[in-house]
């Protein structure tokens, strides 16, 4: 169950970073660092997870021209992290180098391949805020299409809303990667989520990682949270 859950580390320093990897370490296994904290320290915070024993999720959400992108993830790939990601809506052609990038650089550097996910539609959003960039397609319609797009330019997964993972995970197959963040807990507070589902719901839907920050992080004891959320994970592959 544990390597079901992905925590979000979205704080602003190394040392409170290296705090809440020491404290949940091994109940998590997988971090993400997101730009606010890699624009802090950089690829230090990924040197000391990985020290730790944990496994990197670079949660920087390349959208830039491919060859742009195709550096990146190179450049990713070489910290040795376990997954990026880079927005779907950067295009086939982007999302295509993303892809092959990750294969060639696993051959450059003699290591696994970077898995690459897509984002689709940030869970902070809803029907409104896409109208507002311009969007007028139904919310689930575009993520799914999204979601397809990833699949066929060759990418491991995408990040979606847990609301939308059951449709997803009939397009894309049983082996696609299904991230969901905008999770809370039963009585959490919803912070700027739009699209929030419990981990149960989550993982029932078909989740294949949940991703949750502040509901750990800000929490008073964050490894009691984390054993909560674990507990739920568990529950929910039961029945
Ligand atoms: O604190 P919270 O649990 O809302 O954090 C969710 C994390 O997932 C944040 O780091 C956010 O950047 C990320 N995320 C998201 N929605 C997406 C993709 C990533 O909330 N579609």
């Amino acid at each position: 169950m544990r390597e079901k859950l992905i925590v979000a580390l979205d704080v602003k320093s190394f040392d409170e970073a290296k705090r809440i990897v020491d404290i949940l370490y091994p109940h998590v296994k997988i971090f993400k660092v997101g730009s606010k904290l890699f624009t802090s320290c950089g690829p230090e915070i990924i040197k000391a997870i990985h020290k730790k024993g944990g496994e990197v999720f670079l949660d920087l959400k390349f959208h830039d021209i491919p060859n742009t992108v195709s550096g990146s993830v190179e450049s990713a790939a070489q910290l040795g992290v376990f997954m990026l990601t880079v927005h779907t809506l950067g295009g086939s052609l982007m999302l295509k180098e993303a892809a092959e990038s990750a294969m060639r650089s696993a051959r450059k550097f003699n290591t696994r391949k970077v898995k690459i996910v897509g984002v689709t539609v940030l869970t902070s959003m809803d029907n409104k805020d896409l109208r507002g960039v311009g969007i007028s397609r139904d919310l689930k319609k575009e993520v799914i299409s999204l979601a397809k797009l990833a699949k066929k330019q060759g990418l491991d997964g995408i990040v979606a809303s847990a609301a939308e993972a059951k449709h997803i995970r009939k397009v894309t197959g049983k082996n696609f990667i299904i991230i969901t963040p905008g999770i809370r807990p039963s009585g959490a507070a919803k912070d700027d989520q739009k699209r929030i589902v419990t981990p149960k719901d989550a993982i029932r839907n078909g989740a294949s990682y949940i991703v949750v920050g502040r509901p750990i992080i800000e929490a008073k004891n964050p490894r009691a949270a984390t054993i909560g959320i674990l507990k739920e994970i568990e529950d929910a592959k039961k029945k």
